[in-house]
């Protein structure tokens, strides 16, 4: 079942946190929420479950207006972002506490908890108490204890902010395969790591300071991001302030090809180029300066070079010959590899 905002603002003293959310969740698709800390994310999602009132705006659960019922009349599955077990409660029970309270007959509580604790790895541990499991055990349990109500409507926010790295990209992994077999229930998932929103979603809401800045595929919002906000945030950017040329752009005395769209000759823009992108050597689009810093990173070389009094950074495969600190050194880029970024906020939901 699809989630809808429309219009949704949020308050608290005055305070606008959430300022007129507009996004669709289509069923069965998985939304990441992606932003930074403060920017409204939780509140969106406290939005649809019920728990926050909008000071205005509408929350839609398929063609249903949900606004105005409570939570536990939603047929919501949530994970919170502390994902508090009852501590005094076995797994299964923890588990059973939602269709419980909905007076859900025993026997079919009794299928449906084995069922979430199927899905989620975690039949073992039934008779377990949440303080004698890991962390990411205990993770799955709160998945577990969301699905037993047999949600339309999943909301996860940060599931995984609590686990290691590893564990974390093999919850990652279980949570996709989770989708695949519960296809038509959406999920919206709020996180501020760009790894499991690029990993996870099929489509990216991008928030900052309460409102939407971006949504779009993972794709579309690392090749062609819609406001330095979304460019910086899903993946890398080198962000160069450039002046708007006739069929390009200069950065101090470089020329630069690039689309420049209705961009006016005169104006200043910012280029955004990928630092995988950036190639050492003679090129289409190139810039001269001195190399500033130099990482080996394994796989790669991070250069990090000074031009025209800015920094860019540029990720090579891992090279046989390293310039050194100071060096000077020309890049390269291909045209179409760099998207010129005007003034103003794109965001579509
Ligand atoms: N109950 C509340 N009363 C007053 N202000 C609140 C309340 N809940 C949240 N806020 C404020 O609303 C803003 C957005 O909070 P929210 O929890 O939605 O952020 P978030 O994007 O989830 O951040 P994080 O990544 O840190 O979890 C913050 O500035 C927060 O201080
Ligand atoms: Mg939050």
């Amino acid at each position: 079942m699809g989630i809808r905002f429309d219009g949704v603002t949020v308050a608290y003293g005055g305070d606008v946190v959430l300022d007129a959310l507009d996004l669709t969740v289509r069923p069965g698709e998985v939304m990441a929420l992606l932003g930074p800390s403060g920017s409204g994310k939780t509140t969106a999602l406290r939005a649809v479950a019920g728990f926050v009132r909008p000071a205005s705006g509408r929350v839609f659960l398929g063609d249903r207006d949900v606004t105005d019922l409570p939570p536990h009349r939603r047929g919501i599955g949530m994970v919170v972002q502390q994902y508090a077990l009852f501590p005094h409660l076995k797994v299964a029970d923890n588990v059973a506490f939602g269709p419980r309270a909905h007076k859900v007959p025993r026997a079919e509580i009794r299928d449906r908890v084995a069922e979430a604790l199927e899905m989620t790895g975690m039949a073992a541990y039934a008779g377990r108490h949440p303080r004698e499991l890991s962390g990411g055990q205990q993770q799955r349990v709160a998945i577990a204890r969301a699905l037993a109500v047999r949600p339309d409507v999943l909301l996860l926010d940060e599931p995984l902010s609590a686990l290691d790295a590893q564990l974390r990209s093999g919850m990652l992994a279980e949570l996709a395969r989770l989708h695949r077999e519960l296809p038509d229930v959406s999920i919206l998932y709020v996180t501020h790591d760009q790894v499991e929103a690029l990993t996870l979603a099929d489509r990216i809401a991008v928030m900052d300071r309460a409102r939407l800045q971006a949504c779009g595929t993972p794709q579309e919002l690392y090749r062609a991001p819609a406001n330095e906000f979304t460019a910086s945030f899903v993946g890398n950017a080198n962000l160069l302030p450039v002046t708007v040329g006739a069929g390009g752009v200069s950065l101090g005395d470089a020329e630069i090809k690039v689309d420049t769209g209705g961009a006016l000759p005169g104006a200043t823009a910012t280029l955004c180029v990928r630092p995988h992108l950036v190639g050492l050597g003679d090129g289409p689009n190139r810039l001269t300066g001195t190399v500033g810093e130099i990482q080996w990173r394994g796989s790669t070389h991070r250069l990090l070079v000074n031009v025209a009094g800015h920094r860019v950074m540029a990720d090579l495969r891992e090279l046989r010959d390293p310039p050194a600190h100071g060096d000077p050194v020309t890049l390269h880029f291909a045209p179409e590899d760099a998207v010129l970024l005007t003034a103003g906020v794109g965001a579509d939901g």
